[in-house]
């Protein structure tokens, strides 16, 4: 069976877009493949956050997965920092990953503009420059520099071929790529197979946000998490960005209604679907009573993610079993890894 590896950084609570555009498949892969599902928290170390934060947001997240149907029975789920293996690797694959090529991917550009306060329209000469300025001399740190490399040995510690992750992450993807081949070439080993990005189904699904145009996202300041009770939903969608109505039948949907439907398609029946569609294409769209369908439909998906979410963040006991089980698995797969590493290198195995 094949290796999926993919990690989810602890960034907050669900929200439609993560559950439709990643929970969703990795539900249907944990049925047939070989999954490991971690939350990246050492990742999160980049943007400094307090220790209460990492405590907290490794265990909302965990309890939404298993909310969600991540299944520790089908699938192995733990967090980052509970596999020390994986440091270990990093360590050796930065040994032969170069200053000057982590220096020049976007993502790091792009983090360290924003730590050095760099306007976007700041030339990539300009973040090099004031990277090497004595009065920013520890504003961007190696952590963030190496960013890449952690997340190659969150991969291929599990000798992984197929990582689901989204089109921002194709360039760290290309390094890991980069790195597990060069470990090959450097120790003339055929070690580590080569990871491929992937997602299941034809097209990825992107979730809309109801505030006009663009997606759905934290921080677009528009999700609906899966958390959400009754009100809170309703007060959400009843706000979505709607215009006068069509005039024409049938004439084109405008962006933020588009959006209406794609979310509508998503949740709810096709009669339903359906019934609004046809209004519209009549002329005859109230966008009032399809909003309040809407509200209704979204929460009967959420209600009972929610109460499920509830359940078992209250069950200590429980999230610490996952925890624990899911790491020694983790651990087990990784230290079988780490040991032939070792032995290639030159180390002694453990
Ligand atoms: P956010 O944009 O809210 O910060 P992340 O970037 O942490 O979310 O994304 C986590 C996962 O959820 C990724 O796989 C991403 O592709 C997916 N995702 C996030 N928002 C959406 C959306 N609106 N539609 C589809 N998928 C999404
Ligand atoms: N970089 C990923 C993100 O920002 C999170 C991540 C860390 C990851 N390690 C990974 C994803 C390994 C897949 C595989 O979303």
């Amino acid at each position: 069976m094949e290796t999926v590896v993919s990690g989810i950084r602890p960034t907050g609570n669900l929200h439609l877009g993560n559950y439709f555009g990643a929970v969703k498949s990795f539900l249907q892969m944990q049925e047939e493949y070989n999954c490991f599902f971690f939350i990246a928290d050492w990742h999160s170390l980049t943007t400094h956050p307090h220790p209460d934060n990492i405590r907290n947001s490794a265990k909302t997240i965990l309890s939404e997965y298993l909310a969600c149907g991540l299944d520790p029975e089908k699938a192995t789920i733990y967090v980052q920092s509970d596999v020390p293996e994986v440091v270990e690797l990093y360590l050796y694959l930065n040994m032969n990953a170069g200053i000057g090529e982590l220096m020049r991917t976007a993502s790091f550009k792009d983090k360290a503009r924003q730590q050095l306060h760099i306007s976007r329209e700041g030339s990539e000469g300009d973040v090099e420059r004031e990277i090497f300025n004595e009065g920013n001399k520890h504003s961007v740190s190696a952590g963030l520099l190496t960013y890449p490399t952690l997340m190659a040995a969150d991969i291929i510690i599990h000798k992984a071929l197929k990582v689901p992750v989204g089109k921002d992450q194709e360039q760290n993807m290309e390094m890991a790529r980069r790195f597990a081949r060069r470990f090959n070439t450097t120790y003339g080993v055929e070690f580590f197979p080569i990871p491929a990005s992937f997602h299941l189904g034809e097209r990825s699904v992107k979730v809309p946000g109801l505030d006009g145009s663009g997606k759905m996202g934290k921080s677009e300041g528009n999700a609906i998490y899966l958390i959400d009770d009754e009100k809170t939903i309703k007060k959400k969608v009843m706000k979505a960005v709607t215009d006068q109505g069509p005039t024409e039948p049938n004439s084109e949907k405008p962006a933020p209604i588009q959006n209406l439907f794609t979310m509508m398609e998503i949740v709810s029946t096709k009669d339903t679907y359906d019934y609004f569609n046809e209004k519209y294409n009549n002329c005859e769209i109230r966008y009032g009573d399809m909003k309040k369908q809407l509200a209704v439909d979204i929460n009967a998906f959420c209600a009972p993610i929610r109460e499920r979410i509830l359940d078992i963040a209250a069950n200590t006991e429980y999230m610490e079993k996952v925890a624990r089980e899911g790491a020694a698995k983790a651990r087990e797969s990784a230290a079988k890894t780490l040991n032939e590493v070792r032995q290639i290198i030159g180390f002694r195995p453990y």
